[in-house]
């Protein structure tokens, strides 16, 4: 298994590019199943999770050409032939996200067998909205041996009103929709910009949506869906981990081709906790510390509210803010499996419930430490690079699931930091 070695100390100075959301790219590959025409996808990050929906999509009949060279981030997914409409537990296991093909699978063949995601390390990550949805739009389904087997002649157009925000069941859903017969209404739907990004690539082939990106999407079902070609936006959780890098080293650091308007909450978050932000161009955004950070407290919500996503690198932020911050999790009901492994390095952090206290500022001594899931990975990362001495990340798989080559953009602005072990352990 790889591991990091990180030197803390260095201030972050210089240009870091960000590569194409991760959350976006797996709905996005996904909706190819939805025709028989070839999808081709621009800004694909190159991240394991984009490799386990290729071979996701691959076990069901696709042809999918992911690019390999650093500067080739464009995939291809053919689904000429859909020969098993099925998603199997050892795949699904790996990637809750994989759930987002059984709306497209039902919508494209009238049946689906996928396995049930199960938990992760933040949570119990149920998908009973997105059941619940399709079988308002006339889908069967059993579970039964880990499975859910969907079935529906023709999905029918409904009005669905989801219980609770949720970005993959918007996206399933919408998914679902778009080849339903007639029209559906589905209302408190998620807001995040990767639905937009889906919505635009499912109107490229030639579906027919209004509202995404707002709590009401409005679908007008149609008989069919064309190939399309659509270039995925950059990520902002990426991107607001590199603003925090470039914050917690005291540094200087320019993020690039990114989307200062999906950072909105991020950057007023940093600018209240002190640090500098400039926005010099319509891709890029600016971060410098002049003298010390002030806690801020934090309270994460669905976009565009802060993002769930963005609260473990935040934390690490908040042990070096001078006060006390207070850090609460709204979205997933374990998403402090951080907290810990930041105490050892000498943060003062208690948690009650769903929410963190943090006292800082905290020094931080570097130490041996365990990744425990992907935005953790990201904490511990910005911790090492203000902790004294030499801090070994264990388990750095979880964090090349969503961040491409992140210890090279590290290094190219100053970091000091190298991967141990075989490249993909
Ligand atoms: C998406 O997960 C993201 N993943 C997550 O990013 C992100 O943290 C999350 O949205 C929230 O923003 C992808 O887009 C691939 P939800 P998702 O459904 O869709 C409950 C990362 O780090 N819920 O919006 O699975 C659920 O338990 C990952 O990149 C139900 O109860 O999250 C949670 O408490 C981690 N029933 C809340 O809703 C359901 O049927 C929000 O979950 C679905 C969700």
């Amino acid at each position: 298994m790889d591991k990091f070695v990180i030197r803390g100390g260095n201030p972050l100075v210089g240009t870091v590019r960000i590569s194409g959301a991760k959350n976006s790219a797996l709905p996005c590959m996904a909706a190819a199943i939805l025709t028989e025409e070839e999808v081709t996808l621009e800004n694909i990050p190159q991240v394991r999770d984009i490799e386990t929906e290729r071979k996701l999509l691959v076990a069901m009949g696709a042809e999918v050409e992911l690019g390999t060279g650093t500067a080739d981030h464009r995939t291809r997914i053919n689904f000429r032939t859909l020969s098993s409409p099925e998603a199997k537990y050892e795949i699904v296991k790996t990637m809750r996200a994989s759930s987002l093909v059984l709306g497209p699978l039902v919508a494209r063949a009238g049946m689906a067998r996928v396995a049930m995601p199960g938990g992760c390390a933040i949570g119990g990550r149920p998908i009973d909205l997105h059941i619940k949805g399709l079988e308002k739009m006339g889908a069967t389904i059993v579970q039964e041996h880990g499975y859910l087997e969907a079935r529906a002649e023709k999905l029918k157009g409904a009005h669905i009103v989801f219980d609770k925000i949720t970005v993959t069941g918007t996206e399933d859903l919408l998914m679902a929709a778009v080849l339903a017969e007639g029209e559906t209404l589905m209302e408190n739907c998620a807001r995040e910009p990767e639905v937009c990004d889906l919505s635009a690539l499912l109107i490229a082939m030639g579906a027919k949506i209004e509202g995404a990106g707002t709590s009401t999407i409005h679908v007008q079902g149609v008989t069919s869906l064309k190939g399309a070609q659509y270039r995925i936006n950059p990520d902002r959780i990426e991107a607001g981990t590199f603003l925090i890098a470039g914050a917690i080293t005291a540094g200087d650091l320019t993020v690039s081709d990114c989307n200062p308007d999906h950072l909105g909450a991020v950057i007023s978050k940093l600018t209240e906790a002190g640090a500098l932000i400039d926005v010099p161009g319509p891709d890029s955004v600016r971060v410098r510390v002049k003298g010390k950070l002030q806690a801020a407290d934090i309270s994460t919500e669905e976009y565009p509210g802060f993002p769930t996503d963005m609260q473990a690198q935040y934390m690490a932020l908040a042990t070096q803010s001078e006060g006390v911050s207070q850090i609460t999790e709204n979205i997933f009901e374990n998403r402090f499996m951080h907290v810990q492994e930041l105490v050892r390095m000498g943060a003062n952090i208690k948690v009650d419930g769903r929410t963190g206290t943090v006292r800082g500022p905290a020094p931080l001594s570097a130490a041996a430490v365990m990744c425990s899931d992907l935005r953790a990975s990201a904490s511990l990362v910005l911790a090492a690079l203000v902790a004294d001495g030499e801090s070994i990340l264990d388990r750095v798989y979880h964090m090349d699931r969503g961040y491409e080559r992140i210890e090279q953009k590290l290094e190219t602005v100053g970091a000091q930091i190298r991967r141990m072990g075989n490249v993909f352990g």
